[in-house]
């Protein structure tokens, strides 16, 4: 099987869904949280490290994110790490309605799942023993995994976040398609690092650490440690698939970083996250096989086009705090159709889904722009409903233009910012249109748009790791329009169920060249007043 064929396998159609479980039982949802508390073979357990909470972050306004980026990076220390995870990956709200009680996070997931885990390298950080360490999101705190031996005084401060995903969070769900979940939300965590990373004022520049397999980072976050997965009685806990590896902090060394965690002190077992698993599907091993990265091509310069500044947002919220909005994010379950969206606070969002390498989120990737937007435009003010293209890379309009529906008419729009490569479609009421495509979801329809991203697949037969990476820019788009919503004072909310051939029926697709690989919905929220809330790490506040 090659990457292609697992995409191919997993699309929906309404009479034929990807293959899942039959039945869920819900009270038997696999545990959110991985920990390392259980002792390891040694008799040893990961110390566990709290990490301050609403650290140094709520001074910057939203709008200055788009302001230049600050020239010279902060020092890093153990608090200005945890003020960036706060900001991206830690628990945001607790819910309940009726007897159901659940939390929620800063970054999105598909189900509210969350596959995705994260590891911290840090050497030579004020505040933290070098070593490779499990952030929890629970407790908000650190596991100290690795301790290295070798003290790296004289080495320039190292501070790397490394993801993973456990893939079996999503499959409990959503049985085959679940690996695709999985590199979407790698894509919404990336992108909430870099925002929160420049919300606390870390560098702007590339933040990948590039050049590592995905054998030397599962090497490096101790996740190929099988005996440290190995439960007694022989049980297994759930394995971790290596994602990529982000650098708040120095950039080189790699080399010396892997030695160190090779030679270094391990601490701790992982916990089981489902005792039983009903089901079994083997195709989401094959596709993270046949999707692996294992060797460095050499990197191909990527050359954005020279771009002006991002928009400054206008939006009701673009004066509040960043941290502020960045921590408010949620998805919406039901929009209010009358509900309008300004023209001004769309065009900024399309103006901050093109890459601009210094600006987050699309520092968290090397390379960003193979996915463009069809965008059904419901109820934007001045903009006639219908169907609309935002092509992020100028060079692919041609090509574009020939591969979709000879119907479209390609219009420029007139009220759209000069340079945008925002187009006019086709003109039509597409609400209903709009929703069945999206699984006959009604967020899709009654918001004030939705679209559909669609990926350039071209270059992952030969390099199929690839095929990860294009969903997580999808999933930085996805980040994007989360927060550009907020800061309008709407909402917005990723769907990852729609009717893959339908959509590109749709757009006159014939070739498998193009491909749909997430929906987006935004518009005003309607909230569901049976549904309380507050704040989560309450006993750590002492409140
Ligand atoms: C990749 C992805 C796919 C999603 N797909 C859907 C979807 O098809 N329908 C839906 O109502 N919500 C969808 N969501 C929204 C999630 O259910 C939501 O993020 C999750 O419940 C957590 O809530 P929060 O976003 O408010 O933190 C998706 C989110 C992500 C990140």
């Amino acid at each position: 099987m090659d990457i292609l064929e697992y995409h191919r396998r997993t699309r929906h159609r309404p009479d034929a869904y990807a293959r899942g479980p039959e039945s869920i039982d819900w009270d038997a949802q696999p545990n959110p949280f991985r920990n390392y508390v259980s002792p390891d073979q040694a008799g040893r357990s990961a110390a566990q490290i709290p990490l301050p909470l609403a650290a140094t972050a709520d001074e910057k306004r939203w709008y200055e994110l788009w302001q230049a980026p600050p020239a010279t990076p902060l020092q890093p220390d153990i608090d200005r790490l945890a003020a960036v995870l706060e900001l991206s990956l830690a628990l945001s709200a607790c819910k309940q309605a009726g007897a159901a009680r659940w939390s929620l996070r800063v970054n999105p997931s598909s189900g509210n799942l969350h596959p995705t885990e994260c590891y911290v390298v840090a050497c030579n950080i004020g505040g933290l023993e070098d070593g490779i360490y499990h952030y929890r999101a629970d407790t908000h705190a650190l596991e100290q995994r690795c301790r290295f031996r070798e003290k790296s005084t004289g080495h320039e401060p190292v501070l790397w976040l490394g993801f993973s995903s456990v893939h079996w969070r999503e499959a409990w769900k959503y049985g085959e398609r679940a690996y695709r979940y999985c590199q979407l939300d790698s894509g919404h965590a990336l992108a909430a690092v870099s925002y929160a990373a420049a919300v606390t004022g870390f560098a702007a520049g590339q933040l990948v650490v590039q050049d590592v397999t995905d054998q030397a980072l599962a090497g490096l976050l101790g996740i190929a440690r099988h005996d440290d997965f190995i439960i007694s009685g022989g049980a297994q806990a759930e394995r971790e698939n290596a994602d990529c590896l982000l650098s708040l902090s120095g950039r080189q060394g790699l080399d010396y970083i892997l030695c160190q965690a090779r030679q270094g002190d391990w601490y701790g077992r992982a916990n089981i996250l489902d005792s039983r698993h009903f089901y079994d599907w083997p195709l989401i091993e094959d596709a993270a096989r046949c999707s692996s990265r294992n060797q460095i091509e050499d990197s191909a310069v990527v050359c954005y086009p020279q771009r002006p500044p991002p928009r400054r947002p206008s939006g009701l919220l673009a004066g509040s705090s960043a941290a502020q909005l960045i921590r408010q994010r949620r998805s919406a379950q039901q929009f209010d159709p009358a509900g309008s969206m300004r023209a001004d606070d769309f065009f900024t969002l399309l103006d901050h889904c093109l890459p601009r390498p210094d600006y987050p989120p699309w520092n968290s990737l090397q390379a960003a722009a193979d996915i463009h937007l069809f965008i059904f435009v419901h109820n934007v003010d001045g903009l006639e409903s219908g169907l609309y293209a935002l092509l992020r890379e100028p060079s692919v309009k041609e090509t574009l233009m020939a591969a979709t529906r000879s119907q479209f008419i390609w219009q420029t729009v007139p009220q759209a910012p000069q340079g945008l490569m925002f187009f006019q479609l086709l003109k039509a009421a597409a609400r209903r249109t709009a929703a069945n495509l999206s699984c006959q979801q009604a967020i899709a329809g009654d918001s004030a748009f939705s679209l559909a991203m669609l990926a350039d697949m071209q270059a992952v037969a030969g390099q199929p790791w690839l095929y990860r990476q294009r969903f997580w820019q999808a999933g930085a788009i996805g980040q994007v329009l989360y927060l550009d919503a907020e800061a309008a004072g709407l909402r917005g909310t990723g769907i990852g169920c729609y009717y893959d051939e339908f959509v590109h029926d749709l757009l006159g697709l014939q070739d498998e060249r193009w491909q749909v690989l997430y929906h987006f919905t935004v518009g005003k929220p309607l909230t569901d007043p049976r549904i309380t809330s507050w704040s989560p790490y309450q006993e750590r506040r002492g409140k």
